[in-house]
């Protein structure tokens, strides 16, 4: 693609700031089967944070919290509870990557910083996104370490994976009429494409409308949706989300899998809570689909959620949110030969949620 200024590899990984990083990293090592592979805190010289560094396939997830109340990270917090804070993408060359993203109207806020120690060189620069996230460019191609200069390695515990093999898609939740400007954002800054626009047509019911604009870097590896909120009779998801993360924020984060009826089967035998499926939902699904070879009594035994487009179908489920406050939450999701995100499910799940309501007499 010739007018890609900035060329992304991947992504590198996804940094949480969180209350307490070390059950975090517990939890996720327990539950979603992540490894623990490196860590930094008191012991390695690191005085203001803990950050544990958790990994499963190409998913790695950095779990930070502080040592102390007046830390950007107690106050980050504080206002938005647990959540996402770094987005990390990988690209060749990171000050060429910063330069390109400014000149284009980014707002660096941290400019190329280069660390080593005896297993290389990492050189990594953030610049502003939605809200108070941001997005770190990082370069490690000198790198042979487990994360960067500055971690330890852990101990590698016999990780108990659930088959999480990469990230698929990473959603942002922005406020009424700041879809189109971010969209914008994407373009001119990161060179990112529009690859697909559904209105509140596409995705409302009676009860919950957005809008969604899905932004893809050049290679296609990396898709960024954006919803916001659109006008619906009750308040929308992405509306009960802003006000409690207080603002714009990662939504989900999605993550491809090989056996989708292995990986959720282990999640729920470890209490992982997913979005409630009600069974009418099934008795319309083979219609809507038609015979793609899925097993649908396990499908809907487990809640998975199937979706067709003309290039395929995917299999996907929603966890329930991953802390107290209705923010961040998981999907994960397995594609036979559909890019799509799983758009008609929005509608069959909620009008199947109201079919149930009505058949009660109270809709
Ligand atoms: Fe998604």
């Amino acid at each position: 693609m010739s007018k890609d200024f900035l060329p992304i590899k991947g992504y590198d990984h996804v940094e949480f700031f969180v209350g307490n990083a070390k059950q975090a990293a517990h939890f996720y090592h327990k539950t979603f089967g992540f490894t623990p592979v490196a860590k930094k805190g008191l012991e390695t010289g690191s005085r203001d944070r803990a950050s544990y560094v958790m990994r499963q396939g190409n998913v790695t997830f950095v779990f930070t919290s502080a040592y102390g109340p007046d830390s950007p990270i107690a106050r980050h917090c504080a206002l938005h509870g647990d959540g996402v804070k770094v987005i990390a993408l990988q690209v060749a060359d990171v000050e060429r990557a910063l330069a390109a993203a400014k000149e284009r109207g980014a707002t660096v806020i941290q400019p190329a910083t280069t660390q080593e120690d005896e297993h290389g060189i990492v050189v990594a620069g953030g610049i502003r996104y939605a809200g108070d996230t941001i997005f770190r460019f990082i370069e490690r191609e000198n790198y042979r370490g487990p994360f960067g200069p500055g971690f330890q390695p852990i101990e590698a515990h016999s990780a108990p994976s659930v088959g999480l093999a990469a990230i698929d898609h990473i959603v942002t939740n922005v406020h009424l009429g700041e879809m189109d400007y971010w969209a914008k954002w994407f373009e001119q800054v990161l060179g990112f494409e529009n690859l697909v626009h559904f209105t509140d047509e596409d995705i409302s019911t009676e009860y919950s409308a957005l809008m969604s604009k899905v932004m893809q870097n050049g290679t296609g590896k990396c898709k960024f949706p954006i919803n916001e909120p659109a006008e619906g009779k009750k308040k929308s998801q992405i509306e009960e989300y802003l006000e409690y993360y207080r603002g714009p924020g990662v939504q989900h984060i999605a993550m491809n899998t090989a056996n989708i009826y292995e990986t959720v089967d282990t999640l729920r035998k470890r209490d992982i809570d997913f979005l409630r499926v009600p069974d009418s939902y099934y008795d319309y699904v083979q219609e809507r689909v038609g015979d793609v070879g899925e097993d649908w009594d396990r499908l809907q035994a487990l809640g998975i959620l199937i979706d067709k487009d003309e290039d395929g179908y995917l299999l996907q489920i929603f966890t329930a949110p991953m802390q107290d406050r209705p923010t961040l939450f998981y999907e994960v999701i397995q594609r036979h030969g559909s890019r799509g995100f799983g758009i008609g499910n929005f509608k069959a799940l909620f009008v199947s949620i109201e079919r149930e309501q009505a058949l009660r007499g109270n809709l």
